[in-house]
């Protein structure tokens, strides 16, 4: 279905935005009643870049749908009258974040920035993510660049970060590319881009992180190494006493999977089994972020050990590699997503459970040193959904320049269609010296 259509776009852009509309298109028709919505300002917009031409064929096109994609006749009918009135401008934002719904870029299209970061750097904020495509989750496009001057509108800068197609490349089309956080290097006027790489054909079993940098804040960016984490190197927060136990460990039968989720090997794992298991490797790296502090030094953030346990590990001063200083954080706690800030000496830390592409409860930590001890809290959110996650997992945490005020990044992902993922992006307020994010089904952030 989808092949036939492609045919009716004349110009690149237009092929490269097509899936998203038409996901559009299918999803408005599809909903109960179909009514004043297929008019709404984001299915105007859906359309903008269509020609009258393409407009013309795409009535004709869609008559030719098989039935079951309208909940009744009337449905075609209405939307095929529609189609001729709609061509708006190119959108144009109000100001406002409205969490969980379609957030349009300037050209109207669905922002493709998943799992991402923003960067706020010289009076301007990029925005990096996962570009994802309609039918998997794995990276055929690579890391998309969005900029904006209001935290709402947002321009298409396209792809910062391109997959290749040389075949065992770290980075061939198809390999699992995630969380991508882009930080400016002041030092080497840098900026320089870490995310969760995992090889193509191989799952999920790579587990490695992945480094690159670029003169310029859309790209490109150039590859330089992806691998698992500092080899042979103890976390600083396990005594000797404590390496010589975990290099001991399993306790259990010879494969540590073998009881999995035992108490003794739930023991087992806080007391750094999968650490030890993995020292001359080095140490997996999934779910991450990367923290600059106001010191100016930066700490890559992962979920490590299988997803059981946290690390915090510091990066050089040009930010591309570690320095060997790391910790284990939360051992056997299960965290993933995690997106951090600080303030007023206090870092804080939300993460979720491990649950895949489904929604789960927020977690909470703080400490008053990057090195701990951290503290567990209760989930942060409040408001419909807030056991959830508003439906989304956790991201990235952005302090806006030149204020106390942080704003809340998750994702709501769709696994069966991932381009279809959406944004929840709340600011961060304070109950009991504690930071709780609020569900607001719209606001806006130059009234912060
Ligand atoms: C989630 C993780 C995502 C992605 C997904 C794959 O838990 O946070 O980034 O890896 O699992 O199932």
């Amino acid at each position: 279905m989808q092949g036939d259509f492609r045919k009716i776009g004349g110009d690149n852009s237009y092929l490269s935005v097509f899936d998203t509309k038409f996901s559009y298109i299918c999803e408005e028709i599809r909903k109960p009643p179909f009514n004043g919505r297929i008019y709404s300002r984001v299915f105007l917009a859906s359309l903008a870049n269509f020609a009258t031409e393409n407009l013309r064929q795409l009535r004709a096109y869609i008559l030719k749908l098989p039935l079951k994609y309208f909940m009744k006749l009337t449905h075609v009918l209405a939307f095929v009258t529609a189609l001729p009135l709609a061509q708006a401008p190119v959108f144009a934002g109000d100001g406002s974040i409205r969490p969980g719904e379609i957030w349009p870029d300037n050209t109207g299209v669905h922002i493709n920035a998943h799992g991402g970061g923003v960067l706020a750097h010289d009076g301007k904020y990029y925005w990096y993510g996962e570009h994802k495509s309609d039918h998997t989750s794995s990276a055929l496009v690579g890391v998309t660049c969005y900029s904006s001057d209001n935290l709402s509108d947002w321009t298409n800068c396209g792809v910062a970060l391109k997959v290749v197609d040389t075949e065992g490349h770290d980075l061939e089309r198809g390999c699992v590319l995630e969380r991508p956080k882009v930080v400016y290097n002041a030092l080497t006027g840098k900026y320089v881009m870490w995310f969760h790489l995992e090889l193509k054909g191989k799952g999920y079993a790579a587990a490695r992180y992945g480094v690159a940098t670029a003169d310029n804040p859309e790209g490109p960016f150039t590859y330089l190494r992806s691998g698992r984490v500092l080899p042979g190197i103890y976390p600083e927060n396990m005594s000797l006493a404590e390496r010589r136990e975990a290099a001991a460990l399993p306790r259990l039968a010879s494969d540590p999977w073998a009881e999995a989720w035992s108490e003794p090997w739930r023991s087992d794992v806080r007391l750094g089994m999968f650490n030890a298991r993995d020292i001359v490797s080095g140490q997996m790296a999934r779910d991450m972020t990367v923290f600059v502090d106001d010191d100016g030094k930066a700490y890559h953030i992962f979920s490590s050990e299988e997803n059981l346990t946290l690390v915090i590990a510091e990066l050089s001063a040009d930010y591309t590699s570690h320095t060997g200083r790391y910790i284990r954080v939360a051992p056997g706690d299960q965290n993933e997503a995690p997106a951090i800030f600080k303030k007023d000496g206090t870092y804080w830390m939300i993460t979720s459970g491990c649950t895949g592409w489904d929604p789960n409860e927020a977690r909470m930590y703080s400490a008053t040193s990057i090195w701990g001890p951290w503290t567990r809290h209760k989930n942060p959110c409040r408001g419909p959904k807030a056991e959830l996650t508003f439906g989304g997992q956790s991201t990235y945490i952005l302090n806006v320049p030149g204020t106390d005020n942080f704003i809340f990044m998750a994702d709501i992902w769709r696994p069966k269609h991932p381009s279809d993922a959406r944004y929840v992006w709340l600011p961060i307020s304070w109950a009991d010296g504690k930071p709780t994010v609020e569900w607001q089904q719209e606001w806006k952030p130059g009234e912060l």
